[in-house]
């Protein structure tokens, strides 16, 4: 069953008629077998539309990582289906799954899983290599998407000589040169300081926007909340709530 999706009234909110950006159907993940098992998801259903930035949160190690990792295609659910802009995950084999990545998902992780030896603009341009770019080409695009994130007189410093703030901006850049349709972001603000996780979720929050994509983002970080177009409550395994925006978000992310 889906979770309880209400509007600020409290009646049932109306069905989207738009087909989902993501859906997800009775999604188990489990690490481990016998004694060392654990049950990260326990039967997820969610849906996720296009034009909106959705916001998972709940306590540490209820699967919210799990859960993006899944949707992003970079685990295996152990059962369940994962549909992903029409495509079900699992009819992807290795070759095609990483193809069909590139081309329609982001993903931005916590530590930015930036490659040291890569300037910032060889980082960004990361995924035009994969989908076959020329790789001058694939730099001047990716000197483009720096640009747009604010970074335009840093493209050929490397990781090490940018802040944590312009490291998290790079990431965003180069999960987003692609234009992709799903942007999926793992606590991106965690280790910024309130500016930059400020300035960080405004260019997360300008992509949302677009008619067409669609946005989530875990977080801890209650400075953000008010990015949120829904907020999508986890625990121990499963979707519990979610909430759209404008309802009344201090009694959720209280814990009720
Ligand atoms: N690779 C793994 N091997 C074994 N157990 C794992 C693995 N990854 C996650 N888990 C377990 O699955 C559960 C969910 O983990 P997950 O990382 O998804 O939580 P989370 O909600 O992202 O937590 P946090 O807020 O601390 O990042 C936890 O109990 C965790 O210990
Ligand atoms: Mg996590």
């Amino acid at each position: 069953m889906l979770a309880t999706l209400v509007q600020r009234d409290g009646r049932p909110a109306v069905r989207r008629p738009a087909n989902p950006v993501v859906s997800c159907q009775g999604v188990t993940k489990d690490f481990g077998t016998g004694d060392t098992k654990t049950a990260a998801l326990r039967g997820v259903e969610l849906e996720l539309y296009a034009g909106q930035l959705s916001l998972v949160v709940g306590p540490s190690g209820c699967g919210k990582t799990t859960l993006i990792s899944i949707i992003a295609g970079l685990l295996d659910p152990t059962a369940g289906k994962v549909n992903v802009l029409g495509v079900e995950l699992s009819q992807l084999g290795g070759r095609g799954l990483v193809e069909f990545r590139a081309r329609n998902i982001g993903f931005v992780f916590q530590q930015y899983n930036l490659l040291p030896a890569l300037s910032a603009a060889e980082n960004a341009a990361v995924p035009l290599l994969i989908t076959g770019w020329r790789r001058p080409k694939a730099v001047a695009r990716a000197r483009e998407m720096l640009a747009a994130v604010g970074l335009e007189h840093r493209p050929n410093a490397f990781p090490s000589q940018l802040s944590s703030g312009q490291q998290q901006r790079v990431a965003i850049a180069r999960a987003l040169i692609n234009e992709p349709r799903l942007l999926v972001c793992d606590e991106p603000t965690a280790a910024l300081d309130a500016s930059a996780g400020h300035t960080v979720m405004e260019l997360i929050h300008q992509v949302a926007v677009q008619p067409d994509r669609a946005v989530i983002v875990v977080t801890h970080d209650s400075r953000i909340y008010g990015f949120g177009d829904r907020i999508v409550q986890m625990s121990d395994g499963r979707v519990e709530r979610i909430e759209e925006a404008g309802q009344q978000r201090s009694t959720i992310l209280a814990g009720r």
